[in-house]
């Protein structure tokens, strides 16, 4: 089995897709490892270090794209300028591929149906269930507790006051307001890094076992009112709401954040368009110089005005839209990234090859292509509409 390990490409990237130490374990399991050329300096992993390891640098992503039999990766397949070419059409025919792909999201479709065309299997990172047996697989959950944490920090730079009370000669400075819309992982890491640093806490959510979890974090709880067999879907997951209990969800949050210094929003039902609970009307009321960062960006975003990909003053709000927030923390987020995919290549790797059990739940939910077909559900019912 050669595993590969490429640059990745997209602008800012900062990531990689193994560490040393994950590099070492494939080995150990039998896998020959090639990475390539300064793949992980951007997480200050460097290729004496994966030397070290026993891995073999590789100068060229084409090579590495020839010559391995399973391809990680941290972002989806993109077109590569080097080589004026798209990365699918690097990969092979009978090649595996593990990465986020989110194949639901039409501006990745033609790149999935490439996936299928040129007979790869594919599987999607963001398909891993949320189930005990994948927990130590589910890259998502490492990147959302990256994105909660850090997305805090992005908010308390922007901000236009201290965050914790401050007692000062000339007089006492209440702590910074916080709401975090959304108490999932990400949301549950954001009310614990603004707790940490001096804020008053509040949170909302559909979910009741959210509330508890974000009340035992110290958090104040906004109550949406939205009855539990509405919210809840299969599972334990959130479900879309009706549109009449979005409308009264946004009402009461127009209130409460009227007198927030940070809004943080992760409000999402896996799978789904973001549910807009923050309308342009909403952030004209906000007080000046408070901020909102929606990492649901990559769903469309929980305010309807979010600038996808970056940061901007509206109506004197700081608006944080930034898509890749794992990425300003490389080193950490490499690191659990690359665990999660280990632990998940070797779930799937037996004697030396890849096998797919397709009964099974795990191999199910992140298959997207194989032989030549697109498989995954979710796609395909975003494909039809
Ligand atoms: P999650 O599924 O754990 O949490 C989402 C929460 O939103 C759930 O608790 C759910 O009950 C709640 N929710 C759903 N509808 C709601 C509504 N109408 N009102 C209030 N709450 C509602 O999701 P996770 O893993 O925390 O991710 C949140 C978002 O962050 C996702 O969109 C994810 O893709 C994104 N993300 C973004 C990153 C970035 O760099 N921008 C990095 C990682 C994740």
């Amino acid at each position: 089995m050669i595993i590969g390990i490429p640059k990745e490409i997209m602008p800012g990237e900062a990531r990689v897709s193994a560490t040393p130490e994950t590099v070492k374990k494939f080995i150990a399991d039998g896998a020959t490892v090639l990475v390539e050329k300064n793949a992980g300096a951007g997480s200050f992993y460097f290729d004496e270090d994966y030397i070290n390891s026993g891995a073999q640098i590789i100068d060229s992503a084409k090579e590495v794209f020839e010559k391995a039999d399973l391809i990680l990766k941290v972002k989806e397949p993109l077109f590569n300028k080097t080589y004026d070419t798209h990365e699918v059409d690097l990969m092979h025919k009978g090649q595996h591929l593990i990465t986020f792909i989110h194949p639901a999201s039409p501006v990745n479709h033609q790149m999935v149906k490439k996936l299928a065309a040129n007979g790869i299997t594919s599987m999607t990172l963001d398909g891993v269930p949320r189930i005990s047996r994948a927990q130590t697989m589910d890259a998502l959950t490492s990147m959302s507790t990256c994105a909660g944490y850090k997305g805090i920090l992005l908010a308390a730079n922007a901000m236009s006051k201290f965050m914790p009370p401050m007692f000062t000669a000339v007089g006492s400075i209440p702590p910074a307001k916080v709401l975090v819309i959304g108490v999932g992982v990400g949301g549950l890491q954001a009310l614990a890094t603004a707790k940490r640093l001096g804020a008053i806490t509040y949170a909302t959510d559909i979910r009741p076992a959210a509330i508890e979890q974000a009340q035992s974090l110290g958090a104040k709880i906004v109550d949406a009112g939205v009855p539990s067999e509405l919210a809840i879907a299969e599972g334990g997951y959130a479900k879309n709401l009706p549109k009449e209990w979005v409308e009264k969800e946004r009402e009461k949050l127009r209130e409460t954040i009227k007198d927030m210094d940070i809004v943080f929003c992760s409000a999402l039902v896996p799978g789904k368009v973001a549910p807009i609970l923050i309308t342009e009307d909403m952030v004209k009321e906000m007080k000046n110089g408070s901020v909102i960062v929606d990492i649901s960006v990559d769903q469309g975003g929980n305010c309807d005005i979010t600038p996808a990909g970056t940061t901007e003053v509206k109506h004197g709000v700081t608006i944080i839209g930034i898509k890749n927030i794992p990425g300003m923390l490389p080193s950490s987020s490499t690191w659990m990234f690359s665990n999660n995919v280990y632990n998940l290549a070797k779930y799937l790797i037996k004697d030396g090859k890849i096998s797919l059990d397709t009964t099974d739940e795990i191999v199910k939910s992140i298959l997207v292509t194989i032989d030549g077909e697109i498989v995954h559900a979710g796609t395909l019912e975003a494909m039809q509409q």
